[in-house]
């Protein structure tokens, strides 16, 4: 982990916000590399859910919303963390900071945990106070005057957006049941207890996809799986379960590292019905990424209650009303970037690359997959000489059109090629003195370090070949 956060500073892929001022607890800023990271994970997660999907459509909803609808959706009432306090030093704990455990916060283990056994402070051996409900939601005003009338609360998910705007979204985009909505963005948590990089902090942006879907069929068939509109909320919770499983897999997470989590019941959100979560080994332990969940009809019915807007659907064979089901897939951008990050990780003792002044020193690889390597092309001309910079900066102005590039004039061949493979840059171009004869560059490749001879007039298209097909 050590590692992983020198190197994510030291070449620009993410580090504390704020730091001239001495940086702000948890809060991270993306540098040039992190950026094109966190927006390549975006743009594969919105082409494989929305692009590529037939019936999920896409929306970007504003982050502040109609205070009410968090009082519908129980985050008011029950996205809560317990706290304690002490007496003596006044300083606040969250309760499983002071006892420990791997499972979940249930009313009796607190009972038997504190009321029994009245644990003391951990920094001053000070009483404790009862613990309180803590309150997740960040808090802002609209306006000019700061008072209750005016507080609207930042968003902890994106997923209310969704729920509310469900109605207007499925008449105009004409989409019938099951179809999902899809949404990338900020939210925001008043976490107690943030940490582990970028693993849990205050602001951070999810992927969420919301499947509608009817509550049950009553219709009997063989096979529900079959006729997909027929599909009830168990079916649709494994398929996206399988589905978002392989979208990691497919981007190259070891399996090794990957597994799911069934939550336990006195662990679900209050909005879920069954919850699995897809957990990655990071270097502080198995730890979740992504959370499946079936939340049945909770937020379609309190949204109908509380905005008094029937959210209903008929359905066009039976014409029985009822209200949709949801079964929801939510990523973090933030937390699958950093498992992507660890997971490329690769030292190699005494290095790979044959020049004599790196020979001897660990090299560091990031083995990005195709699509999420921030950097495609390095373009390296071997002097800095006009006859040899010239083509190289006409060869990299080209390539930029459609693939990222990097050029790199200074320092050894070597020392340039161990700069790309430590941010995981996939291919490198080496202009040379061969290169005005032969109109020919060599092409290196970051894993195999397999060198092509390719005609300079043939690259697009040698290139095309390898990044763009699929
Ligand atoms: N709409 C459902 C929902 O928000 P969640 O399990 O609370 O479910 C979903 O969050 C995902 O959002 C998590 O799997 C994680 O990737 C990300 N996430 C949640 N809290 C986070 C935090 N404090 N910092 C970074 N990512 C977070």
């Amino acid at each position: 982990m050590e590692k992983i956060v020198s190197l994510a500073k030291r070449r620009g892929f993410v580090f504390p916000s704020s730091e001239i001022y001495g940086g702000l607890e948890s809060c991270y800023d993306y540098g040039p590399l992190g950026v094109e990271l966190k927006n390549n994970i975006k743009r594969v997660w919105w082409k494989a859910m929305v692009q590529m999907q037939e019936d999920i459509v896409g929306q970007d909803a504003s982050i502040l919303m109609h205070p009410k609808i968090w009082e519908a959706s129980g985050h008011v009432e029950g996205f809560t963390d317990p706290l304690v306090d002490c007496k003596s030093c006044k300083k606040r704990f969250r309760a499983d900071h002071i006892v420990k455990t791997d499972g979940p916060m249930t009313p009796q283990w607190m009972k038997k945990n504190f009321e029994d056994k009245k644990p003391k402070c951990p920094e001053c051996g000070g009483e404790l106070t009862p613990i309180r409900k803590f309150n997740l939601m960040l808090k802002t005003h609209l306006g000019p005057v700061e008072d209750e009338g005016t507080t609207v609360y930042m968003r902890p998910e994106t997923a209310q957006a969704i729920y509310v705007d469900f109605d207007t979204i499925m008449k105009s985009s004409r989409k019938k049941i099951p179809f999902g909505i899809a949404q990338i963005g900020k939210a925001f948590r008043n976490e107690i207890t943030p940490g582990d990089f970028t693993f849990r902090t205050r602001e951070f942006e999810q992927m969420e996809m919301q499947w509608f879907t009817r509550p049950r069929d009553e219709r009997k068939i063989e096979n529900p799986q079959d006729k997909r509109e027929m599909r009830g909320p168990d079916e649709w919770f494994e398929y996206w379960k399988q589905e978002r499983m392989n979208w990691y897999l497919n981007l190259g997470l070891r399996k090794e590292r990957l597994r799911f989590r069934e939550q336990e019941k006195d662990e679900l959100a209050h909005y879920a019905k069954k919850a699995v979560d897809i957990e990655y080994n990071f270097p502080f332990g198995w730890k979740e990424i992504e959370g499946i969940h079936n939340r049945g009809d909770w937020d379609l019915k309190r949204h109908s209650e509380y905005s008094g807007k029937d959210l209903s659907v008929t359905d066009d064979e039976t014409k029985e009303k009822y209200i949709p089901w949801v079964i929801e897939t939510s990523a973090g951008a933030d937390r699958t970037a950093l498992a992507f990050l660890l997971d490329a990780y690769e030292d190699i003792a005494g290095g790979r690359t044959t020049t004599t002044e790196s020979a001897k020193e660990t090299e560091t690889v990031l083995r990005f997959s195709k699509n999420l390597a921030p950097v495609k092309i390095a373009v390296l001309p071997l002097s800095k000489k006009e006859e040899l910079s010239s083509i190289a900066k006409n060869i990299a102005g080209d390539l930029r059109k459609h693939w990222t590039v990097d050029y790199d004039e200074t320092a050894s061949i070597g020392r340039r090629y161990r700069r790309q493979d430590e941010i995981g840059t996939l291919f490198a171009v080496t202009i040379d003195f061969e290169t005005l004869e032969d109109k020919k560059v060599t092409v290196r490749d970051r894993d195999t370090m397999k060198q092509d001879r390719v005609e300079i007039v043939q690259l697009m298209n040698y290139f095309q070949r390898k990044l763009d097909n699929d």
